[in-house]
């Protein structure tokens, strides 16, 4: 019976070994948090072509296999101590997380990410790498107003969230996408600063801006927006982290209904009831 035991425990333990990557300890440990979100999965893709070990977050690992320099380890933002045990040793935290199912932007987006800072300060994590999105820092954009009107605020929370990362004295890279459509590396990538433009851009174009962001000083405490741009070349947006500025994000959403959107039509209003209340006042004169 005891050599049967002892065959177990080591067959157990082989199991264990074969299923657990071997980190080394010189190589950077990247976290990625909703790797195995429509964008994640990209990311965890040109990851594994860089000399880096990976550690995949998610809410849903079972029978998911680790494999060489990639282990995955549960994590759900909305839980601190989940991130406290999950962000051990990791160095860069990648975040492409996104509400879904019935979670909100203000859970997911917001309190998620102070989580998310909570606990990148209490692992010592050297940079956070947060995949936002065009809109958070243009509060008078019709498009932020629309999303802010008919999608939960998606962008205040996701604007807040921003400001969380960028307040944490953590070094931060916060990269704002246009519209996630297209086909992947078919197109320059135009960088922008102030959340002043719109456009589109594939998952796969913003998982290696992002990924880049690792390598390049340059890109450290900036934030920016990215879109494709046919007129430029395919790969120029690699040198161009270094002409971002410093603390240019924009206007950050807040989620009220900027002035000009509602100022101008209650003008328009009372000049309306204004004229005619003016004729219906000329017409009784008129009457009498
Ligand atoms: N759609 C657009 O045009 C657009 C444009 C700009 C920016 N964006 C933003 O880009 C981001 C990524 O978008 P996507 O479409 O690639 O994402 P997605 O496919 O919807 O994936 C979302 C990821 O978030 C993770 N997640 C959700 N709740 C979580 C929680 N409580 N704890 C931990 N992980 C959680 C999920 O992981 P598990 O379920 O495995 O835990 C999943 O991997 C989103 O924030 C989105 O708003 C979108």
């Amino acid at each position: 019976m005891k050599k049967y035991s002892t065959f177990i425990l080591l067959f157990a333990c082989m199991l264990f070994i074969k299923s657990s990557p071997v980190f080394s300890a010189d190589k950077l440990l990247v976290g990625v948090l909703g790797a195995s979100g429509r964008t994640g999965v990209h990311i965890i893709d040109q990851l594994k072509q860089r000399d880096v070990d990976i550690r995949a977050f998610s809410r849903r690992i079972e029978g998911i296999d680790d494999s060489a320099s990639l282990s995955w380890v549960f994590a759900d933002v909305t839980d601190e101590e989940s991130l406290n045990e999950a962000f051990k040793d990791v160095d860069i935290i990648i975040s492409a997380i996104g509400a879904a199912g019935g979670d909100t932007s203000e859970t997911v987006d917001y309190y998620g990410t102070i989580n998310i800072v909570a606990s990148a300060k209490k692992n010592k994590v050297k940079q956070i790498i947060y995949m936002s999105s065009i809109g958070a820092g243009g509060a008078e954009n019709i498009s932020t107003v629309i999303l802010n009107l008919l999608a939960d605020k998606t962008m205040k929370w996701k604007a807040l969230a921003e400001d969380e990362i960028r307040n944490s004295g953590i070094p931060f890279t916060i990269v704002r996408p246009g519209g996630l459509v297209g086909e992947p590396f078919s197109q320059g990538i135009k960088f922008s600063q102030g959340d002043k433009l719109l456009g589109w851009i594939p998952r796969e174009d913003v998982a290696a801006v992002l990924i880049e962001s690792i390598f390049k000083d340059g890109a450290k405490n900036k934030t920016f927006e990215v879109i494709n741009d046919d007129s430029l070349p395919v790969d120029a947006w690699r040198n161009e982290f270094d002409s971002l500025e410093l603390n240019q994000f924009g206007v950050i959403a807040s989620g009220e209904l900027p002035t000009r959107y509602w100022l101008m039509p209650l003008l328009v209003l009372i000049a309306i009831i204004y004229l005619i209340r003016r004729r219906r006042a000329r017409k009784l004169n008129h009457s009498l």
